[in-house]
């Protein structure tokens, strides 16, 4: 028996010719700080729409919590505890910040968008919602329009949002993407102030985030795992280093 909370056993995927998942196996155990890295292209955004169920496996086998989730559909594995943010910012920008987060709150909780306006649920709301803006340090802004926050910020009330979906496993694609240096230290901090319960894997470009964060940290080129182990392993390895060297502008630069 594993104790693993997320297992993914020998998944593989291709889009017609294109392998972008090769055989990928890939272990989180609670409290995991695992980063997910490898050039653009490497099949990282595919793997974590594999795990979440947006994209359907042509083989292997994803466990959540012991349970085989391989075909379920994502919000079945969502109620599980499986939670994801995006690569690009997702959010209703012309809405406040308390109101997306209270949209996601309510939808957790099956009540549809019109009725948590009722006085009676929308109170329990509500103050979810404040409660989980208040742990990634947003309160302040809760009454602000999304479209008036620094980027960085934005990228806060997504993980807000993921938040409160009381995720086992939390997978975050690139949630420093596009964010200034001076503002990715704050979502650095949200995420490392995380609950140690939650297995996080996080996918990031910035090696400096990556070195910071993980424990351990999992190398994908063209859909194959080139290799995992700890950060020192990792960065010692000269074909990490090879992969990297041609890439590295780009790294700097961001992705996509
Ligand atoms: N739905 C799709 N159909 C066809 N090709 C896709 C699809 N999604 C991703 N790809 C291709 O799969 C490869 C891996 O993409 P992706 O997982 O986004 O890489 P990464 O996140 O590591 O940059 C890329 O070559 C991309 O063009
Ligand atoms: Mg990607």
């Amino acid at each position: 028996m594993s104790d693993a909370l997320l297992e993914v056993r020998d998944l593989s995927k291709s889009f017609g010719a294109l392998v972008v998942a090769d055989a990928v196996s890939l272990s989180l155990r609670p409290g995991a700080r695992h980063a997910l890295i490898g050039p653009n292209g490497a099949g990282k955004t595919t793997l974590v729409n594999l795990i979440t169920g947006t994209v359907e496996p042509s083989a292997g086998v994803i466990l959540l919590d012991g349970h085989d989730i391989t075909h379920w559909p994502q919000a079945r594995r969502v109620k599980r505890g499986l939670a994801r943010t995006f690569q690009i910012n997702t959010l209703f920008r012309g809405l406040s910040v308390l109101e997306n987060v209270c949209m996601a709150v309510s939808e957790r909780r099956s009540l549809s968008a019109r009725l948590w306006r009722r006085a009676d649920a929308r109170g329990d709301v509500i103050a979810e919602a404040m409660a989980l803006l208040e742990s990634v340090k947003l309160d302040e802004d809760a009454q602000r329009q999304v479209r008036e926050l620094p980027y960085g910020r934005q990228r806060l009330v997504e993980l807000a949002i993921a938040l409160g979906l009381h995720p086992k496993v939390l997978l975050l694609d690139e949630p420093a993407a596009g964010v200034p240096s001076t503002e990715s230290h704050v979502l650095l901090e949200a995420v490392e102030a995380l609950s140690e319960s939650i297995a996080v894997l996080m996918i990031e470009h910035d090696m400096d985030i990556v070195f910071r964060f993980a424990q351990r940290i999992t190398v994908l080129v063209s859909g194959a795992i080139l290799t995992e182990g700890t950060p020192a392993e990792v960065g010692a390895d000269p074909r990490v280093r090879e992969v990297y060297l041609g890439e590295n502008a780009e790294l700097r630069g961001g992705s996509r």
